[in-house]
């Protein structure tokens, strides 16, 4: 029986992670699910936003459901103390270097997007954001430099973690609609010459995809101007998680947007790869404990997992339609309302249910 670690974590991290989980244990009671801590709740049990118990856990899984961490009452703390450096652990320690974004929207969602409903309508894109190394990971330091408190982060790639994330994004291009499109900021950053010359070589083993490199300011207004000019959009670390965040407004909500983090070859598929999913909204403490989060984030992401790391596509797929179907039903969490009558997170689950 294959083990899915559950890690539900911080602020509506537990309340989406159980609609999640009762979609997955619906359409896959063969496997052991197990649940545990993380982040800010496990900082607070023992000390530790990682806890080695966890660990264990994770070790033995073929994939993560995963909530949110974080936490106000730790800011000002190092990133080590913090509920975070759990999630940066999992990815880096299990080398999930290829963070998957995709960016759909439901056709009854086309008037909650914040863009004009002609400039969504059929958006289907992919933020591909690298996610185990960049300003991320580089080197960080609070000092004193001539008298003045002075902090330090460092934006760090080599040539071999650009060259696997770019191909990466060559093979999902490839299966989809062969655009490709590099994020840098190649006009500043060292790290964005070494990124292009890079991608540049990549390609010539993708004759078939088009290549496009764009800077990411300029990334940033296009999506915005005409999103539906992009198939896959590959990018480092932080600029994919601002642009990630950006992309999932059009969708109507930042409640919607599931992320698939993945490691292994490239063109590997089929079988089965571990992998850690989550929502990409994160906390959301404003509204935590209340059961009105959205939790389509969350369920869509379950569905990622079911894809990918039980190599189970028709599962996979119908917990996408349940959820399109939900939508077409009317059915809205608050955030998604506007000023007819919201489900409270659970109640938008049944419905889910009931259209599996
Ligand atoms: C994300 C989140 C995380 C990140 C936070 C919670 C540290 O914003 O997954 O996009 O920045 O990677
Ligand atoms: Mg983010």
């Amino acid at each position: 029986m294959p083990t899915i670690a559950v890690l539900p974590g911080d602020g509506i991290g537990p309340e989406v992670t159980a609609c999640a989980l009762k979609v997955l244990e619906r359409v896959r009671p063969d496997c052991d699910y197990v649940t545990c801590s993380v982040g800010a709740d496990a900082i607070r049990k023992f000390g530790d936003p990682y806890p080695p118990q966890t660990e264990a856990v994770v070790k033995r899984s073929v994939g993560i459901l995963f909530g949110a961490v974080g936490g106000t009452e730790f800011d000002g703390k190092p990133v080590q103390e913090r509920p975070e450096w759990a999630l940066f652990r999992l990815r880096k320690e299990n080398d999930l270097y290829a963070n998957i974004r995709p960016v759909r929207i439901f056709e009854s969602l086309e008037n909650a997007s914040s863009l004009k409903p002609e400039l969504v309508r059929g958006l289907d894109l992919i933020v591909l954001r690298e996610l185990t190394s960049g300003l991320y990971f580089g080197r960080k330091e609070t000092k004193i430099v001539d008298g003045v408190e002075t902090a330090i982060d460092t934006l760090y790639y080599n040539a071999k973690e650009i060259e696997r994330i770019a191909r990466f994004g060559f093979e999902l291009a490839r299966g989809r609609n062969k655009r490709l499109t590099s994020v840098d900021k190649l006009n500043v950053l060292e790290t964005s010459r070494l990124w292009r010359k890079i991608v540049i070589e990549v390609a010539k083993d993708y004759p078939d995809v088009a290549l496009e490199h764009m800077l990411v300011d300029n990334a940033a207004m296009q999506l915005v101007r005409d999103p539906k000019r992009f198939d896959v959009m590959v990018t480092e670390n932080t600029f994919g998680d601002i642009l990630s965040d950006e992309a999932a407004m059009l969708s109507g909500s930042i409640g919607n947007l599931p992320s698939a983090s993945l490691g292994g070859d490239a063109s590997a598929d089929g079988g089965g790869r571990f992998g850690l999913y989550e929502p990409i909204s994160g906390t959301a403490p404003d509204i935590a404990g209340q059961g009105i989060a959205n939790p389509t984030a969350a369920i869509l992401s379950a569905a990622m997992l079911v894809r990918y790391s039980l190599n189970d596509a028709a599962n996979a797929k119908r917990i996408e339609e349940a959820v399109a179907a939900t939508f077409r039903s009317g059915a809205r969490t608050r955030d998604l309302a506007g000023t007819s009558t919201a489900l409270g997170s659970a109640a938008f689950t049944e419905v889910v249910l009931s259209n599996l």
